[in-house]
This record gives structure tokens, sequence and C-alpha cells, in this order.
């Protein structure tokens, strides 16, 4: 028997995964609830001989997609995207999300603005007012990484949150690396009174790849719940 939470994680992949259309090109999120898109996906492939192309936001993802029967492309091979299916660390009402908790946020937002739509599944604890309870993850270069930290420092005063923290994400006692050879930062800012402002600002300082910030960019959510019933918002 699955938990409530992943009652609610499954519901909602499945209700996604019942939107894609035969010969669409996918972008396909990483996380848990990507997880259970990416079983849905592959149950339509074998039932119903669906036929869809993939663009993978990981290399986790890119391995539980081909096992589960999905083509994959290269972004470059699919161009635009008709659609990608992604999970999120928090969602507000407007649809701005924090993303990165898996640490693939790159790839999730390059392979989001390549695409036509973004859904977002997701459990109902994601739901949030204001951003910023879940640590914000923004990727770095390896190089001058504490540089890099030390100008995200000065940034924060100014950017209406509650908290200024920041830390290095670890693998164990090693620093984490990003499928794209990066580190990751996790701002623990605890409420992010205007994300667009604070998503802009990041991206300007050097050293600074993408912050977990996912702005604009989706257009629906589907919510999950642990009785097993959905809803969509957006
Ligand atoms: C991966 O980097 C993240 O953006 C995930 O999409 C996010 O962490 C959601 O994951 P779960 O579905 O496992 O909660």
């Amino acid at each position: 028997r699955l938990s409530p939470v992943e009652t609610a994680k499954r519901a909602a992949a499945r209700r996604a995964a019942d939107l894609v259309e035969p010969d669409m090109a996918l972008g396909i999120g990483t996380g848990s609830t990507a997880y259970w898109l990416i079983r849905h996906l592959g149950e339509r492939i074998a039932s119903e001989g669906l036929r869809i192309t993939g663009v993978p936001t990981s290399s986790q993802t890119a391995e539980l997609a081909s096992k589960a029967g999905i083509a994959l492309v290269d972004l470059e091979a699919a161009g635009r995207l008709d659609l990608t299916i992604d999970g999120a660390d928090e969602f507000d009402s407007a649809l701005n999300l924090v993303k990165g908790g898996g640490g693939a946020l790159l790839r999730e937002k390059i392979v989001a603005a390549a695409s036509d739509r973004m859904i977002v599944i997701a459990d109902k604890s994601k739901h949030v007012e204001t951003l910023g309870a879940f640590p914000l993850p923004v990727e770095v270069t390896s190089f001058g990484w504490q540089s890099t930290k030390a100008a995200i420092e000065d940034l924060l005063p100014g950017h209406d949150l509650l908290g200024d923290q920041i830390t290095l994400r670890l693998d164990g006692e090693a620093p984490f690396v990003t499928d794209g050879g990066n580190l990751i930062l996790d701002l623990h800012l605890k409420r992010i009174g205007d994300p667009r402002r604070l998503a802009r600002d990041l991206n300007l300082i050097p050293g600074v790849v993408e912050s977990g910030l996912f702005i604009g960019l989706c257009d629906t959510v589907v919510i999950g719940h642990g009785d097993g019933r959905t809803e969509i918002i957006g």
C-alpha cells in the first residue's frame, strides 16, 4: 500500500500522463513524482502503442524513461517541445515555482523554456502562499564558488526575505555535483517576497549558472491529494 503522499504524487502524475497525445515531443522532469509519470507513460506505450519522443531533464530520468520504452532524443534534435511535465518543490498561486531539490534545475529550466507548455505535477503539500520555506537551490560554477557565494550574500539584504543562510549542497562528505558539472548552493530564505526580482538579480551575478526560481514558465499544476483525487489550477 502506498502512503498518502505517494498516492497523491501518483494520482497527479497519472492525470498528467493522460494529457499526453500521440506524436508529442515531451520534456520529462526529474524526481519522485516524475518517476510515476514515466511509469504511466510506459504503461500507455505498452497498452495503446502511444508514440512519443522524450527529452529527459537528468541522467536519472534518461535511464528510467528508456527502461519504460520512451524514445529519447536530444533537445537539439527535438527543437521545440510540445509539453514538459515535471515536479516542483514549491509552487504558489501565481504558478511560480521553486525547483532543484533533486539538483536537476538547470536542464529542467532549459527544457521547460523550450516547451510550448509546462505542467507541474505535485502533491498538495507543495502548494504554498509564499515561496521560500523550501531552501532555494542556486547552481554555481565550481570555479570561484566561494566568491559567488559572497556575492549572493551581499545581494540578499533588501530582497524581502526572512532568512539569509547559504549552504553548499553535499553528497556525503563531498560537494554534490550536478549533471552539468557544477555545484549547488541552497539559500535558506524562509520567505521570498518578490520571486521575480530575486530570480533576475541572482542571474546577474557572475558564477551563478541558474536559480531554482521558475517564473512565468508553468502554465498548469495538477495537484494530487492523499485520497487519490486530483485538481487542476491554471
Ligand atoms: C529536481 O531537480 C527537482 O526540481 C524536482 O522536480 C523536485 O525536487 C520535485 O521532486 P519530487 O517530485 O521528488 O518532490
